[in-house]
């Protein structure tokens, strides 16, 4: 077993994991924080992004003790002070960017990441950096919409589907 110590949520928070122990699974089994979604576990459907120092990552292709010292936001960590959604957050609702839920906080956590590194994407740019997200349900259509609209850009030229 390892020491882990690390900032989630902006809370300091410490433990110990097996060395094999993915970031995904220290998250969700023993800090509880079970809006990171495990979809794959292979790196493929973008369920379980986080922010680890300010950048999207994948939780499972990382393990927890790799995150050591790190600043680690999750889904639950991305509400307004007051409880209430972000922008990123109610524009999924407003534009219908999620239908079962299974991949939106993944989508919202890389969403933010983009919005941070891009603050006014193009149409492409958005499907470009949304390539390691997989949604089974809504088409990605209204995702894109949903992130058009929380940078502040005009959709109306977007059609609704
Ligand atoms: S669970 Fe991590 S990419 Fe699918
Ligand atoms: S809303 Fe169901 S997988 Fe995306």
């Amino acid at each position: 077993m390892t020491q882990v110590s690390m900032t989630v949520n902006g809370k300091p928070v410490s433990g110990e994991v097996e060395g094999r122990t993915l970031l995904a699974d220290y998250l969700r089994e023993d800090l509880r924080l079970t809006g990171t979604h495990i979809g794959c576990d292979t790196s493929q459907c973008g369920a379980c992004v986080v922010h680890v120092n300010g950048k999207a990552v994948k939780a499972c292709t990382m393990f927890a003790a790799e995150a050591e010292g790190a600043e680690v936001t999750t889904i639950e960590g991305m509400a307004n002070p007051d409880g209430s959604l972000n922008t990123i957050q109610q524009a999924f609702q407003d534009h219908h960017g999620l239908q079962c839920g299974f991949c939106t906080p993944g989508m919202v956590m890389s969403a933010a990441a983009l919005l941070e590194e891009n603050p006014k994407p193009t149409e492409a740019e958005i499907r470009d950096y949304l390539e390691g997200n997989i949604c089974r349900c809504t088409g990605y259509h209204n995702i894109v919409k949903a992130i058009m609209a929380a940078s502040g850009q005009d959709v109306s030229a977007i059609a609704a589907e």
